[in-house]
């Protein structure tokens, strides 16, 4: 049997509360975990809390608790936390449970019986909200590179001797050019060793919180020491069947953690052991405000329960709110660099591609299904063109995980959307339709096959949204990963369920824009900027046009606007034929006050020009415009 793929993200610090940035390095992981299970591959998806330390010591001091009580309670909440982030981990290891304080003292035993750690007398600084040892030419002005305060510790301390692997570890990082991801991170750690390791003090006085040293209770094993062993403590090691995990496949976190932590110590302390490496570590950048790292401390958190609740107290259905977060986050997963997430940019990216892009695909497949295919998932085969893109958008996503880049995966499903946005556009089923063309059903077909695909993409980084999607559609999910653009993912002749609007648009502030220079002074008939802007103009498309009954006059259309549907009723029969109308853009006014006109609802008005004869001239974007986009 295959090994079991195995994924890990650092275990946090339980002195603070999740924040987006802690959900960044989850929704990573959960993206690859949900990816490989729908390939049908064993997978296990391990996070936690780092418990011991000075820092959380310190922590539950200060709220007044004793220290177990209070890293319950917090790791409790890291885990409801995550549970509502829809996080499908598989173990979540506490660095106070008796089986990571079992492996923690028996690789020390290890180590110490092969020579790898001694005991002599450190004297030094001490960064605590670093966990941290300080070099004295480091510090400045009393405080650490990282900006904390520090404290001189001279206490007789058990080192672990770093400075004997370093030529070890260049060499397996040359040999393994994917080992440290990415490439530019990777560089950092190979210069970082190159100037040279020194060993390291691996523990601290005891303090009566830690895990104490075998065989010498008066310390405790250094926190940072003590947490990477997590990643092995989880897999049972050293009882049989570990191997089963081990070696880890990807330890995911964000940089500041990598060069000196994962990248260097980690693999030393294992190979000092004759254990094997991990496969892959990989850093991500930040979550940025300004130029500073998201933190408690900077008291600039961003949690994501509470942007969760900020969409739905927009309207958007909790299940999928949470997966407003997921999809926002990881469409600006910093690879490389820092990212800044902020209220701007998630709401630029949710209505872009959410309300936008997501929301017209599948409004638009429902409707036309509904409208010119009686609501039945037709036969035939789809076009060539869609289900070589929807297989082409799957094969991107795969190769972008093969390449531990989730940021990508999302692109490939993002694309196939926009993909057939456009399709629907050219292939205009409304016209398809008027001419009797034998094309309809494929054509209505291929975009129910693009839809359904992109269920299967999006899945693992939104899986709520995924399921509405499919039952939307009227099927069931699709959870087989093989499946993802192919036929036998669309059983014919299935009734399509109800469509309705997922992701509710945002309104964006009006953009300031007074004129330069003197402003004209007021007469009495111009309207200001803000009196205009009050006016609420939107590009919609016609879905269904029908007379009023008893009315020469009048049509009641029905127009789609971004993710909404409306209902208008206008005095154009004159001038146009229904059928002339279905599948037009036009322009809407969209917050006019509802009206009745011969006992139908009117929830808008369509601007048009008035003609030569009296009749009505339709304004209509010059090129198809995003369906909802605001007009000016
Ligand atoms: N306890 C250590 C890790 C030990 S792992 C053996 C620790 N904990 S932490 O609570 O500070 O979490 C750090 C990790 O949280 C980062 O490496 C990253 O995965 C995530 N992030 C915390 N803040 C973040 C941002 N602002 N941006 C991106 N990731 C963030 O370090």
């Amino acid at each position: 049997m295959a090994k079991t793929i195995y994924l890990t993200t650092p275990i946090y610090y339980v002195n603070s509360v999740p924040h987006v940035g802690h959900a960044l390095t989850m929704l990573v992981c959960d993206v690859a975990k949900r990816y490989h299970a729908m390939r049908g591959e064993p997978v296990r998806f391990l996070t936690g809390t780092d418990e011991n330390g000075l820092k959380v010591l310190e922590a539950a001091r200060e709220a007044g608790e004793e220290p177990q009580a209070f890293v319950d309670r917090i790791a409790g909440s890291f885990r409801a936390c995550w549970d509502a982030m829809n996080f499908a981990y598989d173990d979540f290891i506490r660095t106070t449970e008796p089986r990571h304080v079992r492996a923690v003292q028996h690789l020390f035993e290890i180590l110490r019986d092969k020579g790898a750690i001694y005991l002599d007398r450190y004297e030094g600084w001490y960064d605590v909200s670093s966990e941290s040892f300080v070099r004295e030419s480091d510090v400045v002005d009393g405080k650490s590179p990282d900006g904390n305060p520090v404290t001189w510790v001279s206490e007789e301390n058990w080192f672990f001797r770093l400075s004997a692997f370093g030529d070890r570890l260049l060499e397996h990082i040359r040999a393994h050019p994917d080992f440290l991801l990415p490439e530019s991170r990777r560089n950092e750690v190979i210069k970082f060793i190159e100037q040279g390791l020194r060993d390291m003090c691996i523990s601290r006085a005891n303090p009566g919180w830690g895990v104490p040293v075998p065989g010498d209770p008066s310390r405790v094993v250094y926190v940072w020491f003590d947490a990477l062993i997590n990643y092995l403590a989880a897999t049972g090691w050293p009882d049989p069947g570990w191997e089963e995990l081990w070696p880890a496949d990807a330890h995911w976190m964000a940089k500041e953690i990598f060069t000196r932590f994962h990248a260097t110590l980690w693999p030393a302390m294992l190979m000092a052991a004759d254990l094997p490496l991990p496969r892959h570590v990989i850093a991500h950048g930040w979550f940025v405000f300004g130029d500073q790292k998201m933190s408690k401390s900077k008291g600039n958190v961003l949690a994501p329960l509470e942007l969760r609740d900020e969409f739905v107290a927009h309207g958007v259905d909790p299940a999928l709110a949470v997966d407003v977060v997921r999809y926002t986050e990881l469409r600006c997963l910093p690879y490389e660099g820092d990212a800044a997430y902020t209220r701007e940019e998630i709401g630029k990216h949710y209505n872009a591609d959410l309300a936008n892009d997501l929301g017209n695909a599948l409004n638009r497949t429902l409707a036309m299904v509904q409208r010119f295919g009686d609501g039945v998932i037709p036969s035939p085969e789809a076009e060539a063109e869609m289900r070589g893109r929807a297989v082409e958008a799957r094969v991107a996503f795969e190769r972008a995980m093969a390449q531990y880049r989730p940021d990508r995966a999302l692109e490939a499903a993002s694309d196939l959307v926009r993909f057939l946005n456009k399709y629907i556009d050219s292939r205009a089923p409304w016209a398809l339709a008027k001419s009797a063309d034998p094309a309809l059903r494929p054509v209505l077909r291929s975009m129910l096959l693009g839809l359904r695909a992109a269920e299967g993409l999006f899945r693992p980084v939104v899986p709520a949204t995924a399921d509405a999607m499919a039952s939307q559609m009227g099927l069931r999910p699709l959870q087989e990963w093989a499946l993802v653009g192919e036929e036998e993912s669309l059983p014919a002749g299935g009734k399509i369920g109800e469509a309705k609007p997922l992701f509710p648009r945002l309104e964006t502030k009006t953009r300031p824009s007074e004129p330069r220079g003197a402003a004209p002074a007021p007469e009495p008939d111009y309207v200001t900027i803000e009196e205009f802007s009050r006016i609420r103009l939107r590009v919609a498309r016609v879905l269904e046009a029908e007379p009023v009954e008893g009315s020469d006059k009048l049509l009641k259309i029905t127009l789609v606007v971004g993710e909404e549907r409306r209902q208008v009723v206008a005095g154009i029969r004159k001038s146009y034929a229904p059928e002339d109308l279905i599948g037009r853009q036009v322009i809407l006014v969209a917050n006019l006050k509802p009206a009745k006109l011969r006992g139908v609802e009117s929830q808008g008005m369509l601007l048009a020009a008035d003609g030569p004869d009296g009749g009505a001239i339709l304004l209509q974007p010059d090129r198809d415009a995003p369906e909802g986009a605001a007009v000016h």
